[in-house]
């Protein structure tokens, strides 16, 4: 029977803007995320988060407690450039050397991603991604880093889900991105991922790097030819347009069709093409968090009709796909669909395609935690952890090289568009949307139940049913 190797890298997962608060402090410059419009007014903004800023030691030691070999947490760039480029600010560095030089002395490793949808707001006001520019900022950026953090830290993730942040845009920035514009924002950020990919093999003695987009199968709503074309473009279009450049150097054949017919083939500057097939990544990082239906858009049908995965109302493009309910599927409370079978399938069509070792940096659920008496009794994040940890373990027995598991989230934290009350922490901070008490933390549940997978290599998984 597959089991999980001794040496698995057992972790939790955290971003910078959704967990650190001290959105304005100790020289730290703002962000899209600290200025960009709430829809819901009712929900908190990240200004003060978990305030993981001021609580990194407490929380790294309850980590530790967790039994955690690995970290990942990302780093805020306008903490290092408060403008995105230039001037750096000292506090910011050495607040990060802290967090790191923390995990390392409880033995864990820090796993850190470059840049987790908080583009400073400074680079934004002359283009944001648009802009070739930001693509040199964002490689000096990271060549900080390297530089800087190197020789304590050798895992390193890129750019966060890119896929998500430009195909749910409204939710993620705040604004909806014009369609041309926005495949061109795809094409800039995928350079400087190609980029950073090449600077930390030059600069990070034994660094590993990867991509890490939000990948999900999407499977079509019917045998009916059509709708598995709808899911060929959509499979295409969200996964392995952003794969296939990151891994293999190329424009995905069947996305970039997609794109010639919307007529939003992004400009390509002379040496791109040599800058693509320039440096390749050494592990996929996987955030999964549910998998896709959609189905061919008949004419004048309701687009929103049918709402499959994360992206909600997003799945939709006349002529090529459109959101379909699975029925086969249940929903979370926040009307995400529950699919783990689907991760392994997702770690299958990732390795046939790529042949790369994966981590997992992303798996959860979103859920309304109540506290009491001290305690959080949250059996559903068991429940939806433990089936997804067992369908890594088959796609492991299947052939997988899986290096290791990060599910989302470490701490509570503020989600990105749905605020404080949902949920996806081992460990609860409590505070509601717009009262933030004392932040305390406390260990729910799913803490002790993690505790003991990690203690037990996953043999306690083995044996529940
Ligand atoms: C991922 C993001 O897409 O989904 C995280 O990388 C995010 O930043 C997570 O928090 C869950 O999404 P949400 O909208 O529930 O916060």
């Amino acid at each position: 029977m597959t089991t999980f190797p001794k040496d698995f890298l057992w972790g939790a997962s955290i971003s910078a803007h959704q967990t650190e608060g001290a959105y304005a402090t100790d020289g730290k410059g703002l962000s899209v995320q600290d200025t960009r419009p709430r829809d819901n007014k009712d929900i908190c903004d990240f200004t003060v988060a978990s305030d993981f800023y001021h609580n990194y030691k407490e929380d790294i030691r309850l980590l530790h407690e967790l039994g955690l070999k690995v970290f990942r947490f990302s780093i805020a760039w306008t903490r290092i450039f408060p403008t995105g480029v230039g001037l750096i600010n000292p506090e910011g560095v050495t607040h990060y050397h802290d967090v790191i030089d923390t995990c390392l002395s409880y033995g864990i490793q820090p796993m850190i991603t470059l840049y987790h949808f908080d583009l400073p707001q400074s680079l934004e006001d002359t283009g944001g991604w648009s802009n070739r520019a930001t693509v040199n900022a964002f490689e000096d950026y990271a060549r900080f880093l390297f530089t800087e953090y190197g020789s304590k830290v050798k895992y390193w993730l890129t750019i966060n889900e890119p896929n998500i942040m430009l195909l749910v845009d409204k939710k993620i920035l705040g604004k909806h991105i014009p369609l041309k514009e926005k495949y061109q924002q795809f094409h800039h950020i995928m350079i400087a991922e190609k980029l950073a990919f090449k600077a930390c093999h030059e600069l990070v003695e034994g660094g590993q790097i990867g991509p890490v987009p939000n990948i999900s199968i999407v499977y079509p709503a019917t045998s009916k030819p059509l709708d598995n074309q709808a899911s060929l473009y959509f499979n295409s279009i969200r996964n392995w347009l952003y794969l296939d450049f990151a891994c293999k150097g190329i424009y995905n054949p069947i996305a970039l069709d997609y794109l010639r017919q919307k007529d939003v083939v992004p400009q390509m500057e002379p040496g791109d093409d040599a800058i693509m097939k320039s440096a390749y990544p050494d592990f996929i990082s996987v955030n999964y968090y549910s998998s896709v239906t959609v189905e061919y858009p008949e004419a004048d049908v309701d687009m929103m009709d049918g709402i499959s995965d994360q992206q909600s109302e997003d799945i939709m493009e006349k002529g090529f796909y459109k959101g379909y309910t699975n029925t086969f599927l249940t929903k979370n409370e926040f009307n995400w669909t529950i699919d783990p079978l689907g991760l392994k399938t997702t770690m299958q069509h990732i390795n046939d395609r790529y042949a790369l070792p994966m981590m997992i940096t992303e798996n959860g659920l979103g859920a309304y935690d109540t506290l009491e008496n001290g305690e959080i009794h949250d059996d559903y994040r068991i429940a939806y952890i433990r089936e997804h940890l067992k369908a890594c373990l088959e796609a492991m027995s299947s052939g997988i090289t899986l290096l290791g598991y990060s599910p989302w989230s470490a701490i509570d934290l503020v989600s990105v568009h749905e605020g404080m009350q949902k949920r996806y922490g081992f460990i609860f901070v409590d505070r509601t949307e717009k009262d933030e008490k004392q932040l305390k933390r406390y260990r729910k549940d799913s803490f002790y139940w993690y505790q003991d997978i990690i203690k037990t290599h996953g043999e306690t998984l083995q044996k529940e049913k």
